[in-house]
């Protein structure tokens, strides 16, 4: 069997083959740029993702595939004319531009109501309030909009022709009944979205459509939700599915709708069937790590093992130096796309050493703010993304959260969770659970280390400190 996912990421793309046991037979990427015309925005060009996801499923043979499975970065709003193409470069999930209109229709609707229809806050990377900018700020260009898809939904347009997407990665919208799986119509009525600018909703094992070979493209999911699934997060009694990527999540499957009442926390339908997951979301995490290597290192680079051995000379706490990881704002638990990041605490003695374990730390403390808010916690945590490859911070992590921290033998991403729902859509799998039972594999295990989380619990308040100064500070 040869099972294909194709991941549309903020970076690249990525697409990989695995066969019936979750092995990975061939891998390909195809990276593109990111623009930011104005401070706190982020676009692409969909015809980029379209290019890279043709060249990537020409290399992989995907017309040989049994079955394809979709996903890709959540929330990005992709505007198409009558014409089918799009009307302007996509405003993508890390886009901080809307949260005027954020509070506004928090205003207007009023949060508990907000939380009631949608299961969640308005957060400014979410995709319904972009709509609202959109008629504000290009009228022309809104005025033109047909059709509204996500990033990966405009490469299945472009692959088989359907506008289709799945339940998982609509609840990223703010348009979709979370607990109905379903469009909902007040939320509609309140963004002012015409029905029929809205892709057909799929569950993510759904067959959406078939490529010109008649291989079956499964609905797929966002990235989050794929990427769980292929760590083996399904069932609310399982683990939960922690990464430290470019953004940094908590992840915890739930049997049934269960929102935070405040919304503090994402509540989204899973790419499972009749289950649903919380998500807190740090929007900077290993791309904190990122941005202090590219800040700091000169024209030859440093590489991330460098820089990680020179924070292992450092204790814990840094001798007082603290790290705020807002470098893009911050989803959970602040929803304030404006406020920024700081290191707070620097001494002569600090070197780079040091403001390296100053974001570790910074970013698992983080981490637990939207840990602390999931209830009740899984026993056990799986761990993924970049940062996940360095032994300190995976302790650092472990240790803050207080839970046992496992990774899985692909650590592949959400392209492996993708091609495992293209095999439940081309009928390799009967369901999920046989899918992440045939190719799912945990593999080390990292128990929190005592010493490090009574550091860690002794710092949070100096961590929790950070977040009220910062929003208050003047300028910017
Ligand atoms: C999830 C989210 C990110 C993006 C990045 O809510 O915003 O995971 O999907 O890829």
């Amino acid at each position: 069997m040869r099972l294909v996912g194709l991941d549309v990421g903020t970076s690249s793309t990525k697409g990989l083959v695995i066969d019936e046991t979750g092995a990975v037979l061939a891998e390909a990427e195809r990276a593109y740029p990111l623009a930011s015309p104005r401070p706190g925005w982020a676009e692409q060009d969909p015809e980029d993702w379209w290019r890279a996801a043709e060249a990537i499923l020409a290399e992989l043979r995907a017309h040989e595939a049994d079955g394809i499975g979709l996903t890709g970065q959540m929330h990005g709003l992709v505007v198409l004319g009558a014409d089918d193409r799009p009307l302007r470069p996509a405003i993508l999930w890390n886009d901080g531009r809307s949260q005027p209109q954020c509070d506004a229709i928090e205003a207007r609707l009023g949060v508990e109501r907000l939380v009631a229809l949608s299961g969640n806050r308005a957060l400014a990377g979410f995709t319904a309030p972009k709509l609202l900018w959109l008629a504000e700020h290009e009228p022309d260009t809104y005025n033109k909009i047909r059709h509204v898809l996500l990033p990966k939904d405009y490469v299945r347009f472009r692959l088989c022709g359907e506008r289709a997407t799945d339940v998982a990665d609509a609840s990223g919208t703010l348009l979709l009944d979370v607990g109905a799986r379903a469009w909902s119509t007040p939320l509609l009525e309140a963004f002012g979205v015409d029905p029929a600018w809205l892709p057909r909703l799929h569950e993510s094992v759904e067959v959406s459509g078939t490529t010109r070979d008649g291989v079956p493209i499964a609905a797929g999911a966002g990235d989050q939700a794929a990427g769980a699934l292929g760590m083996g997060v399904v069932d609310a009694a399982g683990p939960a599915s922690i990464v430290l990527g470019t953004s940094g999540v908590v992840f915890a499957a739930r049997d049934g709708y269960a929102p935070d009442p405040q919304g503090r926390l994402h509540a989204f339908c899973h790419a499972v069937p009749d289950a649903w997951h919380v998500m807190g979301v740090e929007l900077s995490a290993a791309g904190a790590l990122r941005w202090l290597r590219d800040a700091t290192s000169g024209p030859d680079g440093v590489s991330y093992d460098a820089l990680t051995t020179a924070a292992a000379r450092w204790a814990p706490g840094v001798e007082g130096l603290r790290f705020a990881p807002y470098l893009t704002g911050e989803r959970t638990p602040h929803a304030d796309a404006d406020v920024r990041a700081a290191f707070v605490g620097l001494g002569l003695r600090h070197d780079r050493g040091a403001l390296v374990r100053a974001v570790l730390e910074g970013v698992a403390h983080g981490l637990a703010d939207g840990w602390d808010l999931i209830d009740p916690k899984p026993a056990l945590g799986r761990l993924s993304g970049g940062g996940a490859r360095s032994e300190l911070w995976t302790a650092i992590v472990a240790a803050t959260l207080d839970v046992p921290l496992e990774r899985t033998a692909s650590n592949a991403g959400a392209a492996f969770g993708a091609a495992l729902l293209g095999g439940v859509a081309g009928g390799t799998f009967a369901d999920v659970r046989a899918a992440v039972a045939a190719c799912v594999a945990p593999t080390a295990r990292v128990d929190p280390d005592p010493e490090l989380v009574a550091a860690y619990a002794a710092q949070r308040a100096g961590f929790a400190a950070l977040y009220p100064l910062l929003r208050e500070l003047p300028g910017g």
